[in-house]
């Protein structure tokens, strides 16, 4: 930015952690924008772009905590502005001790945030009980935890202050079901804090969003206003005419392949002039300024010709004959259809036949890290700095994207804000990237909440039509299932969510004879693909509907219904899978439930399946590999990716284990170097194949130490890898299917008090073994928080495929205050495929709930819920957000 546009800038003057500053800033901006970009504050984090609703940029104004978005740079003149980076060092290792040690980060985004707002409650005295703590946090938004944890920190928090011994380990402790192994002290097994938890407290823990480098530039995208629109014409110099924009970019740019796509290439990094557009998501310029607001600023004026037209926005209008075509290969992008055993016959012979629907919404992941990503020009490429969920998908797609070879792109992963699939697909990086290459230039883009919420993939809506058939017990014979759902725009992942989905949807249950068939259809609705349970969470809602309302036909409760119909050894799965006895779990987690079940007037139960690892005929790979650096400590390196679930924690835990070396003295990253290939972080794998491959990397370690000593492996690296090549899809014609290489198992009890509100849940979870019992919990109730939300009041509304809001506030995320606590139970069934018998744990958790909480709701007021959300139950009351449509 010139100087003579710096001294037209209003100036203001204040006090930043006791330092008088003085600072310019850009008309429109906030204080957090002044604090990031103009004092280099990077603890204050945005995530809903002045929303006011994340609380991730709580600072202290005076004193007092203020959500600093909100805040007019104007009115902060002479005032007293105090971050986490100005606390006094007894402050911050106070909050960093509460709230690591209770697990209360993981991926730590809003945690600083929360932090700040912690102190200020600490320092007011009225205590931190469970009411005034969820009080205390109706201005902040956690994805991660499900806020269990966050509750423990506070009244952590306030112990340490009033000069209490804390107690050995976490306030919550982690149950082990019957069997379950005694944690150790140290390596595997044990309930190891979380790796950089402490910086992440403190906002230590750069994002991408926070890095800077020498001479960096700003990118913002261009969307299409419309979902389905011919792009006539675009004029850029409006943009391109205010001071400090450098370039706008739009297809013509493109020197590689223009389409990207994790399976199917058909998404456009740029719409070109003479296409239509397929959603309102769509990138049609990207503009390049010297600051990140003047490039959304610029990123308005670019002015678009185009001629609107009628979209198509349900699958069922797209398979319509003469139904407008979104892709030239037709609206059906893929069809997964399976039969065994004779379903009409089972139908026929049946005592109890049921014929319902079930639908489910469109959701949206609300990671709070909106989307970012930095591209920093190399010799002969790009460097990518990314917080995708597949460093290698990446590398791969930018590579093409720039007609360079794969060698030419370096990709690194920083540790994102969340993802929950949200961020598999490529966002702006492909972009970023193209802008740093042609320009010679490091590029960094930031996307607005806004934007977020347009391009990212969301969960599916489904339709499902299940007819099924069981006898007079109860026990079932035979189901029929049709099942469509909306993909969007793009391919993303689709056809692998409705084959998962297809996969899933007989749940946890022996049906003899099933005939299902799952339809992924293009339409102009925002892209939807993988999200945490990938089509399980929806079939889940339809079989365990199902299951209740057959109980009532036989006469049994929800528990009997399912005693008797589980999988068990030598049982199939709906694709034909032979079971063995890792689904155990499954029965020994129904029994760890059924107390709490009984024992409640208004609860609901249900049981989980979902599968770890692809499979479907897909390969799973883990690969590991661990350096000797010069001062005796070791570098880990995986190519799968953290984004709060703990991963990197355990792998330091697993090397540990195997070699007796101390963890701290590791550190983790991941890279996008060959040798750690291992494919997206996805599909609940990562640690059951990470730490069978860091498992080995450890072993080969040990073995040369015992020979050697440490000091002479100095630069020598040691390789882990776990390949399993043995998974078929599900509508292949093979004699023994085996569509996924390990599954896990959950039951879940919601209940209802007797107002008929949340009043607690109990999730019993098979995870194999608890590498990390502390972040198994975490995981599980963080998925609990987002299947009560998807449940009761989380949806994401189009119309005429515009989205219906583009507030975080109205996704529907139910607040701390209304969480219920919940009571987890780790089961521990061991599966041979998984590092040290372990199995996934990141998506299951949310995969029984909606079942658990319409069985809930219809024992307090009598009514059968066949759709989400359930909106219309008094556990949803209070949370519920008006939705508003988009200016
Ligand atoms: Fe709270 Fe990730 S830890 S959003």
């Amino acid at each position: 930015m010139c100087d003579a546009t710096i001294e037209a800038m209003p100036k203001l003057t204040f006090t930043l952690n006791g330092e008088k500053c003085g600072v310019a800033y850009e008309e429109g901006q906030n204080l957090l924008d002044v604090l990031r970009e103009g004092c280099g504050v990077v603890s204050a984090k945005d995530g809903c772009s002045g929303e006011g609703v994340c609380g991730c940029c709580a600072v202290l104004v005076d004193g007092r905590p203020k959500l600093s978005c909100k805040q007019h740079p104007a009115k902060i003149e002479g005032q007293e502005i105090t971050t986490l980076e100005g606390f006094s060092v007894e402050e911050r290792e106070l909050l960093a001790t509460a709230f690591v040690r209770e697990g209360a980060a993981q991926c730590g985004f809003c945690t600083p945030g929360i932090a700040v707002r912690a102190k200020s409650v600490i320092d007011k005295g009225q205590g931190c009980d469970r009411a005034a703590v969820g009080k205390a946090l109706s201005g902040h938004i956690c994805r991660c935890t499900g806020y269990a944890r966050i509750f423990d920190a506070f009244a952590s928090a306030q112990a340490l202050r009033d000069g209490e011994v804390l107690p050995q380990g976490p306030r919550t402790s982690c149950f082990f079901g019957p069997g379950g192994s005694e944690p150790p002290e140290a390596g595997v097994g044990a309930s190891a804090l979380n790796y950089q938890g402490r910086a992440k407290v403190m906002g230590e823990k750069l994002f991408v969003a926070d890095m800077r480098v020498e001479g960096m530039l700003h990118g913002a995208v261009v969307l299409s206003p419309h979902p389905r629109a011919l792009l006539q014409g675009i004029d850029t110099s409006a943009a391109l005419a205010l001071p400090g924009v450098h370039r706008v970019f739009t297809a013509d740019d493109v020197p590689g392949d223009r389409y990207i796509g994790l399976i199917a290439k058909d998404w456009p990094a740029f719409t070109a002039v003479g296409e239509e557009t397929r959603c309102v998501g769509d990138v049609v310029a990207f503009v390049v300024a010297d600051t990140q607001h003047l490039a959304h600023r610029a990123a308005d004026l670019v002015e678009l010709r185009v001629q609107e037209l009628e979209p198509v926005t349900s699958p069922q209008a797209a398979l319509e004959p003469g139904a407008h075509q979104v892709h030239e290969s037709g609206n059906l992008l893929s069809t997964c259809a399976f039969t065994r055993g004779d379903v009409d016959e089972a139908l026929a012979g049946a005592v109890h036949t049921l014929d319902e629907r079930f639908t489910t919404q469109r959701i949206e992941h609300a990671f709070l890290e909106p989307e970012a990503a930095l591209a920093v020009p190399m010799e002969t490429g790009v460097k990518v700095y990314t917080q995708g969920q597949g460093v290698h998908d990446d590398q791969r797609q930018v590579a093409d994207l720039l007609g360079l070879h794969k060698d030419q792109v370096h990709v690194e992963l920083v540790c994102n804000g969340g993802a929950f699939g949200g961020k598999e697909d490529m966002s702006i990086q492909g972009q970023t990237s193209l802008a740093a290459f042609l320009m010679g230039r490091p590029v960094r883009t930031v996307l607005t909440r806004a934007q977020s919420l347009l391009m990212h993939p969301k969960r599916h809506p489904l339709w499902m039509h299940y007819r099924i058939g069981a006898d007079a017990e109860g026990r079932l014979l035979g189901a029929r299932v049709r099942m469509i759902g909306d993909t969007g725009a793009y391919a993303s992942v689709g056809a692998k969510v409705l084959e998962r989905a297809a996969g899933h949807s007989m749940g946890p249950y022996r049906v003899p004879a099933v005939d299902v068939e799952a339809l992924a259809v293009y339409t102009n609705n925002p892209p939807c693909g993988a999200m945490r349970g990938f089509g399980a969470n929806q079939a889940a809602f339809a079989i365990e509907g199902l299951l209740d309302r057959l109980a009532e036909r036989v006469g049994v409760d929800g528990y009997e219904i399912r005693k008797r119909n589980i999988l068990s050894p030598g049982d199939r799965f709906a694709t034909g899978q032979l079971m063995n006895e890792s689904v155990l779990g499954l029965h020994r987690s129904l029994e760890a439930c059924e107390a709490a079940y009984r024992s409640a007037d208004y609860a609901g139960i249900a049981c989980g399946i979902k599968n770890t690892g692809i499979g479907n005929g897909m390969p799973d790979m883990g690969r590991v590999e661990v350096e000797v650096l010069a001062d005796g400590k070791l570098m880990v390196r995986t190519g799968y990716t953290e984004m709060g679930q703990g991963l990197f924690t355990i792998l330091r835990q697993v090397v540990a284990q195997e070699t007796g070396l101390d963890a701290e003295d590791m550190e983790v990253t991941t890279v996008s170097e060959e040798a750690v290939l291992c494919g997206m972080t996805t599909a609940s794998r990562a640690t059951a194949l990470a730490t069978r491959a860091g498992c080995r990397a450890g072993e080969k370690l040990a073995a040369a130490m015992a020979e050697s000593g440490l000091d002479a492996l100095v630069g020598q690296r040691f390789q882990g890898e776990y390949v399993n090549h043995s998974t078929t899809k599900p509508d292949a014609d093979v004699a023994e299917p085996v569509t996924h290489m390990a599954f896990s198992f959950a039951t879940q009890v919601v209940v209802l008090d007797e107002d008929g509100h949340l009043e607690k849940v109990v999730a019993a979870h098979d995870v194999g073994r608890a590498i990390n019992p502390l972040q198994c919990a975490g995981q599980i109730e963080g998925g609990v928080h987002m299947g009560l939300g998807y449940a009761l009041s989380e949806d994401f509304p189009c119309t005429g495929g515009h989205p219906d809001s583009l507030r975080l506030r109205e996704v529907g995320i139910i607040p701390a205050k209304h969480t219920p606590p919940v009571e987890v139970i780790l089961i521990e069934q061991p599966d041979e495929s998984g590092g040290y018998g372990s199995k996934g744990v990141g998506e299951i958790g949310l995969v029984p709930t909606a079942g658990a909480v319409a069985e809930a709701l219809y024992r307090f007021d009598g009514k059968r819920r066949s759709q989400l959300p359930m909106v219309d139950g008094a556990a949803a009351e209070g949370f519920v957000p008006k939705v508003r449509r988009p200016r």
